[in-house]
């Protein structure tokens, strides 16, 4: 198994580039199905959740090529001409859940879907309930036999939909199916996030009519009319926050560039309560200066423009070395405080109740043997070596390369020393 082996003591300092945003690109990807012409998505991370999308694609008979644009960003063209089935590989379909946002595209292009249900994952059971339910108010008959999920239309029909629960994905595809419905669709409830707002943008690029991406009501008039489009997708504002979080664990400094600061103004005003020295240092850059001492904080997270859940792991690391307890409410998932059992393995003082954390912070961490669950809880555990005395060896890398492009050569282009290593399975 391949670990991170994170040496820790440095201050890191210097400048970073955010790659594109997974959870922007991934969505994008979906709704390229959609489209019988080429489409080109700019700045497209290189990452393992993207590769499987695109194997996703590939195997439903559409033509995907990874070129690089005039300024040197990775792009990726889809030509859906060529869809030829609606049913999703289950192989693949488990290797990453996300893609029950495929059901939106195929239902608007083929009237017809066939998924295997997404498993949980580490951070919680991860139900589709709100994907399913908009669906059929959408004119769809869906059928859930044998783990599998088998969805079809005789034409999608324009409705008005309130979400229970702001969903990210299930708001994403229900945008989907309905940019080829009869009619007008309403979504009220809406999730918010600047990925949503991206999805529009780019569906509008390619012909659909949405309106309201960002607020709580998004308003979908059904067209016909879909042509290729090139859509930049917007940055990733978790890597952002990341970077920003190991500015202040290790007490260095960092410009970000290529960067959105609305879009992680809540991470900002947490970090400013931290100590951190936050300010915009213009042309999408952004300069963190991290506080000499790391004060305690008390946060909940919430559906954006609320602190964001995939922020949550790292800010945990970060209240480990506070001066002071901290309290920390996770209300979006169910289970994910994966991190804290493993910090607590490098000397951190957390106990957990349900979705509450209390974190008494110590005065160091040691490096220890740690193993990532999942995406985020990773990146935390990384963060926590940067700062941790000696080395620290975090285990399963392959949830981190999820999210995280080329996070190794980032942070030794910053001073850290972060090697990949092979470990035998513990
Ligand atoms: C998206 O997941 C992101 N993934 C997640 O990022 C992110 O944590 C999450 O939004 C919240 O911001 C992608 O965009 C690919 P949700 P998604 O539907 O769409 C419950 C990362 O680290 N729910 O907003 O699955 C659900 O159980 C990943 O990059 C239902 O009950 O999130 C959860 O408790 C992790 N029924 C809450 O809503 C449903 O039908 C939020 O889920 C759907 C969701």
């Amino acid at each position: 198994m391949e670990a991170y082996e994170v040496t820790g003591g440095a201050k890191i300092r210097g400048t970073v580039r955010i790659s594109g945003a997974k959870n922007a690109v991934l969505p994008m990807l979906a709704a390229t199905l959609l489209v019988d012409r080429p489409c080109e998505i700019i700045d497209a991370p290189d990452l393992r959740d993207v590769t499987v999308m695109t194997q996703i694609l590939e195997r439903l008979g559409a033509k995907v090529s990874i070129g690089k644009d005039q300024d040197g960003k990775r792009t990726l063209v889809v030509d859906a001409r060529g869809l030829q089935t609606h049913e999703v590989p289950e192989s693949l379909m488990r290797q990453m859940r996300s893609s029950i946002f495929l059901m939106g595209p195929l239902l608007g292009r083929l009237g017809k879907v066939r998924v295997s249900y997404p498993g949980g994952c580490a951070i919680g059971p991860r139900p589709i309930d709100l994907h399913l339910s908009s669906l059929c108010a959408l004119g769809v008959a869906i059928e859930e036999r044998g783990g599998y999920i088998n969805a079809r239309t005789n034409g999608l029909l324009g409705t008005e939909i309130h979400l229970d629960f702001p969903s990210v994905g299930a708001t994403e595809n229900t945008m989907m199916a309905a940019v080829t419905a009869k009619g007008t669709t309403i979504i009220r409830n809406a999730a918010k996030e600047p990925e949503i707002v991206d999805l529009q943008n780019f569906l509008n690029a390619v012909g659909a009519k949405i309106r309201g991406a960002g607020l709580d009501v998004i308003r979908i008039e059904g067209t016909q009319n879909l042509n290729g489009a090139k859509h930049q997708a917007i940055p990733d504002r978790i890597e952002t926050g990341t970077f920003m979080v190991a500015a202040c664990i290790t007490g260095g400094e960092v410009i970000i560039e290529n960067c959105i600061q609305e879009h992680v103004e809540a991470v900002i005003a947490k970090l400013q309560e931290v100590g951190a020295h936050i300010e915009e240092a213009g042309g999408h850059r952004i300069f963190v200066s991290g506080p000499s001492r790391i004060k305690a904080i008390d946060f909940k997270t919430l559906p954006y423009p609320g602190f964001p859940t995939d922020m949550q792991p790292q800010v945990m690391s970060l209240m480990s070395l506070a001066a002071g307890t901290s309290v920390i409410t996770e209300t979006i998932f169910e289970n994910r405080f994966n991190q804290a059992e493993e910090l607590r393995r490098m000397g951190a003082n957390i106990k957990t109740e349900g979705r509450t954390a209390v974190i008494k912070g110590v005065n160091r961490l040691s490096g220890a043997r740690v193993a990532a669950s999942d995406l985020r809880s990773g990146a935390a555990l990384v963060l926590a070596g940067l700062a941790a005395e000696g080395k620290t060896v975090v285990e399963g890398c392959h949830h981190i390369d999820r999210g995280y492009e080329e996070l190794e050569s980032k942070l030794n282009l910053l001073g850290a020393t972060v090697r990949r290593i092979t470990v035998n399975g513990s």
